[in-house]
This record gives C-alpha cells, structure tokens and sequence, in this order.
C-alpha cells in the first residue's frame, strides 16, 4: 500500500476489520481488538497517528521484564565536556561471533533524551544473524533505519518490510518486529527519533510536486504468524533494553486499519531539486523527512540526502563550500562517492560536524572545483549520502570518541588548503 500518512486499510481474510466501527463486543475470528496511538489522543487531526490493530492475543500478554544488557546501545549523551572537533569514522566493524540486530546495536551520538521527548539516538548497527524467536519494540522513539549493507527483512506487527541498501525503512515507535537478514553479514545507520514523528517537508515555492513524493512511501499488508513457543521480547524502554519471557509470536495482528504504521521509501525515487543558473541552494533542499520542533522551520531533525544529480551552476564553486551552521550534522555514505572529499569517507563510515564547527571540501576537492569546466554539466552518478541534522549538538557517545575506528586525522584533510590571497597592488 502507499501513500505518506494515508489511512490504511488491511486484512488477511475478509470480515476481520469491523465495519463502521472499531471496536465491537465481540471481534470477529475470536481476534482481540487494541489501539496503538502514536501521537497524543487529542493531537490536532493532521498530526494524529493511531492504528486499530486485530489480533490473536493482545500485547499485554508477556512475562515480567528484567534489565538486558547491551551495553553499546543506550540514551545517555550528557556525558560531560563535547569535544568541537570535527570527527570521522571508518566503517563499525562487523562482527566475528553471531550478533542479530538487537545485540547489534551501537550508538554513536545523541542529543535530547526519551523522557524529554526531543533530540535523536545515532546508531549503527552491524550483525551477522536473524534475530530468531526474539522479537523487540523502542518505546522510546520511531527507528529510522538506513541499510548500507545487506537486506533486511523486517517482519512487523503490521506486516513485512523487505529493505536494501538505498532504501529507507521507519518503524514507529511501539512497534513490535523481528529484524531478518537474508545476505547474512549486514550493517546500516539508525535514526532513532525522540521527538515529534517524522512527516514530509512543506515544499513553499517548489510547489505541489518534487523531492519525496508520497505515493513512493510504501506500507505493508497485514500478514500475521501464529506460532507458540518459548520466545523473547525486548524492549527499549527510557534509554535502556529489557527483556520479557513471551509465549507466542506478538506478530499476530489478522487486519488493522489507521495511520500509524511502519513504511518503506527508496531513496533513488527522490526527485532532486537544485539551481540550474548559480550558487548553492541549502542542503535543506535535499530533504525526505523532518521532526519539527516546538520552535517553527527549527527541526528537532531533518533527514537529508545526496543522491546522484546534475551539476549544472554557472561560475558556482559546484561541490558543498564551506560553512558553519548552527545546526549539527551527523553524516554517512550509503553507496558510492561523496562529492565533497577526495578520500576518507567510506560506505559505512561516518562524520560529525557540530555547531559552528567549521567544515567543508577537503584541499584535493577544492582545487579540482576551483579549477573545473563549468561550460559542461557533471553528473554525480555513483553516490548516496544521507545527514541527520538536529538542531541540538549531537554528542558522541565515550564508545564511539574512543573507537580504534576513529580517525584520529581527520583534520589534515584540510590542512592542505593553500593561502591565495593576494591584495591589489597600491
Ligand atoms: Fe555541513
């Protein structure tokens, strides 16, 4: 099914959704009728998110949860002083034991926290196995999920996702999934969203068309197990996992309906927007999905990408220049190339710039551009890259500033950049 935020409609057999209403005495099938709601019972209509969910047992059906220790993924970023420096990684190594999704988890950076309600959890994970009779929920974000590489096939209470690299997957926050990876070994990047639900940007002057259209965000058809067994729920619950003893599959929801449910985009389906006389239009320009903040045009996040695209500007220095923006960037390579560094910046690695912390082309990147034929179009055709931007500095976690797979010296990449100045003679 497709549509962004569309009210679905799905079933396995016909009769199991109720007709005209939600929740009837009796449900038909012997299925239980339970609502998920996602955002506020009283959010104003356009933001309210709620499903109704029909099922063969309800989600409360679960042993005692006790503490789960996986101590790389966690919520807890005010750790003390935060470096400015600008920072890089190599790719998060994959794993040499078996590590399914869940115990592959490892959080890079974050701002805010679950209890306030605001900021992001920056993850990545890198595992090796199907998460097999375990199933897990984050109560304390939606889970943007960017595969670099492998599959995964993300089997949810609403139904199955199957993702690739340059794919996107979202699922909200509550929702119960067992994460699968069909090409085995698998790594990819995580947004988890603290803050108010990701939505498509406005598009102002663009117009009705352009950057992600809506019927390119694809939602799944109920499927459902019924299976029994000794099984594993774990919960992400305000910043740490738990685990609970759960006696079948909580993927057993028959039909639901609603607007709060998990969705899919592919990230090569986005319809670039840029100048074609001169200068730099913001990376803003390059956004899929935003959570707004309380303060209006200030995101709590913006996802952003950089697919493939013309550049075509006139006496425009055509790669990103240099900036510094009160924003903070947190950013990974998905395929390819990035155009604005000439090395360093591999798929599955990583870079920070935080607030006002200076950053742009490397030395190698600037004088090629400064120097480039600007009488022929470029094609940037082999590249996907991808920021999280919050308004929020987004803090390293200890684990990840400490990593063997930082590079220590990530600054020299600029510090090839030459002084040309030259005043006019008097
Ligand atoms: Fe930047």
């Amino acid at each position: 099914m497709s549509g962004f935020g569309n009210e679905f409609a799905t079933q396995v057999y016909a009769g199991v959704l109720p007709e005209g209403q939600n929740s009837p005495q009796r449900a038909a099938f012997g299925l239980y009728a339970e609502q998920l709601s996602g955002t506020a019972f009283t959010a104003p209509r356009a933001e309210n998110r709620r499903s109704w969910l029909y099922r063969i047992r309800p989600a409360a059906m679960h042993g005692a949860f006790a503490p789960y220790a996986q101590p790389r993924l966690h919520s807890e970023f005010e750790r003390g002083a935060v470096s400015p420096d600008q920072l890089r990684w190599d790719p998060l190594p994959l794993p040499e034991t078996p590590v399914d999704f869940v115990d592959g988890l490892y959080t890079m950076a974050g701002n805010g926290s679950p209890a306030a309600q605001h900021g992001v959890g920056v993850h990545l994970y890198a595992a090796n196995r199907s998460m097999d009779g375990r199933y897990f929920y984050d109560a304390d974000g939606e889970l943007l999920i960017v595969p670099q590489l492998g599959r995964l096939r993300l089997a949810t209470e609403l139904g199955v996702l199957d993702v690739e690299p340059q794919e996107i997957a979202v699922i909200p926050r509550g929702v119960r999934f067992r994460v699968e990876l069909p090409d085995g070994a698998s790594r990819g990047y995580v947004c988890e969203n603290f803050g108010a639900l990701m939505r498509l940007p406005d598009l102002g002057p663009i117009g009705a068309n352009g950057l992600a259209n809506p019927r390119d965000f694809l939602t799944p058809n109920a499927s459902y197990e019924d299976v029994e067994g000794e099984f594993e729920l774990i919960a992400k619950f305000q910043g740490h996992l738990w685990r609970a003893d759960i006696g079948h599959s909580p993927l057993d929801v028959v039909g639901w309906h609603g607007n709060y449910a998990p969705y899919k985009y592919d990230l090569r389906r986005f319809n670039t927007i840029g100048s074609i006389s001169f200068d730099h239009p913001d990376p803003s320009i390059f956004t899929v999905l935003t959570s707004p903040s309380d303060t209006p045009g200030t995101a709590n996040m913006d996802f952003v990408i950089f697919p493939p695209r013309w550049l075509v500007a006139q006496h425009t220095f055509r790669p990103p220049w240099f900036h510094r923006n009160v924003a903070s960037e947190f950013m990974g390579l998905i395929h390819g190339a990035y155009d604005a560094k000439a090395e360093g910046f591999v798929p599955g690695g990583a870079s920070l710039h935080n607030c006002m912390t200076g950053h742009g082309p490397d030395a190698e990147t600037f004088e090629k551009a400064s120097h480039a034929d600007l009488s022929q179009a470029h094609v940037i055709a082999d590249t996907m890259a991808f920021m999280f931007e919050t308004r929020a500095v987004i803090r390293p976690t200890a684990q990840a500033f400490d990593a063997a797979h930082r590079q220590r010296g990530y600054q020299a990449c600029w510090a090839g950049l030459r002084k040309h100045f030259s005043p006019p003679s008097a």
